[in-house]
């Protein structure tokens, strides 16, 4: 009877054991704290892996299952191009050039820029008719540009710091795995 019950009570409180390639967060956090819940988790998912695609790709599939992004995607410096990487959302350009739209902008910049209103900016490249806004966060190595991260919203003006400063810890995460 004794040990009958203590296995109840086993199955009952069993602790839940995630893997690290589980991201969970709670959908009632504010965007904050879900960059600030999301971080430590994606350490985890990336701290085993060196392959730079699959950090990738696992990076644009946590980042659209916590915000729900429109589009959220990576793309790499090749020669004097960005070259379309792993994404999550429907199809996209796969060249930009050199201080060309947003993307091709933030690395000739090399910085990160916040667009409310990509009607206004010009020479947008509008991969899909149905973006309004974008941020855009480039990553380096060795001083130079190697990579963007290009985040696309249906919404106006749905990009702030907090998304900046947020993408930009990620960035430098991902910086470590090039
Ligand atoms: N809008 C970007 C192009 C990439 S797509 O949005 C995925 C730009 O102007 O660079």
């Amino acid at each position: 009877m004794t040990s009958c019950r203590f296995i109840i009570l086993l199955s009952k409180f069993k602790p839940k054991i995630f893997m690290a390639e589980e991201i969970i967060i709670e959908n009632s956090l504010s965007k904050s704290e879900k960059y600030t819940a999301l971080y430590p988790q994606l350490q985890a998912l990336l701290a085993h892996e060196s392959d730079l695609i699959a950090n990738l790709a696992n990076t644009a599939a946590a980042l659209r299952q916590t915000f729900g992004f429109f589009w959220v995607g990576f793309y790499l410096v090749k020669g004097n191009e960005l070259v379309l990487g792993p994404f999550q959302g429907t199809v996209a350009c796969t060249r930009i050039g050199f201080g060309k739209g947003v993307c091709g902008t933030a690395w000739k910049e090399q910085r990160t820029l916040i667009v409310p209103d990509v009607d206004a900016f010009p020479g947008h490249i509008a991969c899909s008719s149905l973006s309004r806004s974008e941020i855009v966060v480039p990553g380096f190595k060795q001083g130079q540009v190697a990579l963007v991260l290009d985040v696309d919203s249906d919404r106006l003006n749905d990009f702030d710091e907090t998304d900046a400063a947020g993408l930009e810890k990620i960035m430098r995460l991902l910086e470590l795995k090039i």
